[in-house]
């Protein structure tokens, strides 16, 4: 029987529509509640506490509507409190790091693996812990890139300002002679085009969010719980702000219009 049930998906704030875009495209077939708390975000320099605090408030929320699983599409949550959301919440919770991990170990050749991330997701270490869990022999440079999320955000894609902010970020993970490189963070897959120019020739980018669609279709598939194929998918937005530049952002993570977006004052 077909699970006609959503998929829950959450974010500090608008970077988890990768997420969403990715979803759509491996899953066409699944509904989707996002939750992105525009209200409170950037997560990335927050302490644990207050992360696990508002995440557990979103799994709360998104629980009501009804769904059937839920990612964390955001990385700083899943590199920090994703165990504490297993024991929480009543449905699968997946994130995004051991996804990503994966892909990036079968892509290695040289088992050097970068990651960029947010402060809080580098030094929570838990990219480089999912990838020693997978296999031992992989080395990690990793690198917090603080200026990256406003770069996306503003729309900041290309242009000298960004090729030298993501430059100077990423020349020490080429000097290191990493020959993978994580996106470790929502808001990077915009920045895709420069980090590519910016890496050492021939280095493979992880990109976390079609990692994730991957893995959220697999368990699905095993769990028997696909919508029917011939179903309609239907994606609601609940945002806890609407900022001033929401509709240009919010299309550009997402790659289509965005419908359905209610604001959610008390969550
Ligand atoms: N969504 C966050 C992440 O993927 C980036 C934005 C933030 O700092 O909240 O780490």
């Amino acid at each position: 029987m077909a699970d006609s049930r959503p998929i829950g998906v959450f974010d500090s704030g608008l970077g988890g529509l990768t997420v969403v875009k990715a979803l759509r495209s491996t899953l066409p077939h699944e509904s989707i509640v996002y939750f992105g708390d525009t209200a409170r975000v950037p997560y990335g320099n927050k302490s644990k506490e207050l992360v696990s605090e508002f995440s557990m408030e979103i799994v709360d929320f998104l629980i009501k509507y009804d769904v059937k699983m839920i990612v964390v599409a955001c990385n700083t949550v899943s590199a920090q409190v994703l165990d504490e959301l297993h024991e929480h919440s009543t449905v699968p919770v997946i994130g995004v790091i051991h996804a990503g991990a994966e892909e990036a170990v079968k892509a290695t050749n040289n088992n050097h693996i970068g990651i960029i991330g947010t402060m809080a997701t580098i030094s929570s270490k838990a990219y480089e812990k999912a990838l020693s869990n997978l296999d031992k022999k992989i080395q990690t440079s990793s690198q917090a890139c603080p200026l990256l999320v406003p770069l996306a955000e503003e729309g900041w894609l290309e242009g000298d300002v960004a090729e030298t902010v993501v430059q100077h970020y990423v020349k020490p993970l080429n000097a290191n002679g990493i020959d993978t490189l994580i996106l470790g963070c929502t808001h990077y897959p915009l920045l895709k085009d420069v980090i590519s120019r910016q890496v050492n020739k021939g280095t493979t980018l992880i990109d976390s969010a079609d990692a994730v669609a991957g893995a959220v279709k697999k368990r699905l598939s095993a769990a028997g719980q696909m919508n029917d194929a011939s179903a309609k998918s239907l994606l609601t937005c609940f945002i806890t702000d609407i900022p001033l530049h929401f509709e240009r952002v919010g299309q550009r993570f997402l790659g289509a219009p965005m419908d359905h977006v209610q604001t959610v004052h008390d969550i």
